[in-house]
């Protein structure tokens, strides 16, 4: 996590991470201001804390030291808790689709500062707070969830700000909870296989064994890929593709045991287990599975038609 101030969303975020079946636990709290109140908090928990003074430091090195020492704490994630730097690109890009922040407003409204006090003054009935994804424009990432919060009348920016928060605390471990998880959770990896699969030129899905299936369309169509939700008493949720034979299948398998495995009953065919509910879980090979797979099995006409779109 990185913080810059009191650290209440840290505590929030914190404190539900030691309920009994939390999704993530906190490895680090960094932040650019070693006096921040989050820092405290966090050593007097127990957590890794790093701190490093933005001070007479160009953005870019300063950026670069907050990331070694998150990519040193082991963390997959990073939440922003009033991480009050602009973050640049290069350390942005290198969390994209890891990277989460919580804005005190409902965002696409009001971003940057001074949130409650444009909601009041605009007379909107309601400010609140988003929990987003961070890409290089500022607060602009794809939102994965708000709460919307009442403005009463009297609210002043700081009356507001502080209900507000009791939203974010709700809020943030939700979503940070939900986000984390989906990488294992069987519908969630279903539906981007799914995606994946019926892009493909005239694929469809069909029930194969109990599992989905996807397979060329027409009659004669033949299946390229399977989904497979912990089959056979393996733990992986995997999509099977097919491989040219025994020898592929069994050299993919040893030199990436993380991600390949043979499957049951398929894999005497040749076909290959990708694994899916595993930490970074590579969806750009996933692609280039699903695509060679129905490439090999596809006819011709069409792998014809996709042959000529790639050499133009
Ligand atoms: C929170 O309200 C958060 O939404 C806001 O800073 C506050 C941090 O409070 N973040 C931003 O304004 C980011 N642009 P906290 O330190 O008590 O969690």
């Amino acid at each position: 996590m990185l913080v810059s101030g009191t650290g209440t969303n840290m505590a929030a975020l914190l404190y539900a991470s030691r309920l009994p079946g939390a999704a993530y636990e906190i490895v680090l709290v960094a932040s650019n201001d070693p006096q921040a109140g989050a820092l405290a908090l966090a050593e007097a928990e127990g957590v890794p804390t790093f701190a490093l003074s933005h001070k007479g430091m160009d953005r870019a090195d300063h950026d670069a030291a907050m990331d070694a020492a998150i990519r040193e704490s082991g963390a997959e994630f990073v939440a922003l808790a009033g991480y009050m730097r602009i973050l640049g690109d290069e350390i942005v890009g290198r969390w994209a689709g890891r990277m989460l922040n919580i804005h005190p407003s409902l965002l696409p409204l009001y971003t940057g500062l001074e949130t409650h006090k444009r909601a009041i003054e605009a007379g909107d009935s309601h400010g609140g707070a988003s929990v987003h994804l961070v890409i290089p424009e500022l607060d602009s990432g794809e939102v994965l969830g708000q709460v919307r919060v009442a403005i009463q009348p009297g609210d002043t920016p700081a009356t507001l700000a502080e209900r507000v928060k009791l939203a974010e605390h709700q809020l943030y471990p939700r979503i940070l909870s939900d986000y984390v998880s989906r990488g294992y959770d069987a519908d969630y990896l279903y539906a981007r296989v799914a995606e994946l699969a019926l892009a493909l030129p005239e694929a469809e899905e069909k029930i194969s064994h109990g599992s989905p299936g996807f397979r060329t369309g027409g009659k004669s169509g033949k299946f390229f890929a399977h989904f497979s939700d912990q089959h056979h008493g393996v733990p992986h949720i995997s999509v099977l593709a097919k491989t040219s034979g025994q020898d592929e299948l069994l050299d993919l398998i040893e030199r990436d045991p993380d991600t390949f495995y043979k499957p049951a009953y398929y894999g005497a065919s040749g076909w290959v287990g990708i694994i899916l509910n595993r930490p970074g879980c590579d969806w750009d090979q996933v692609a280039h599975w699903l695509e060679r797979s129905w490439a090999s099995v596809a006819p011709k006409r069409l792998t014809k038609l996709r042959d000529a779109a790639a050499e133009f």
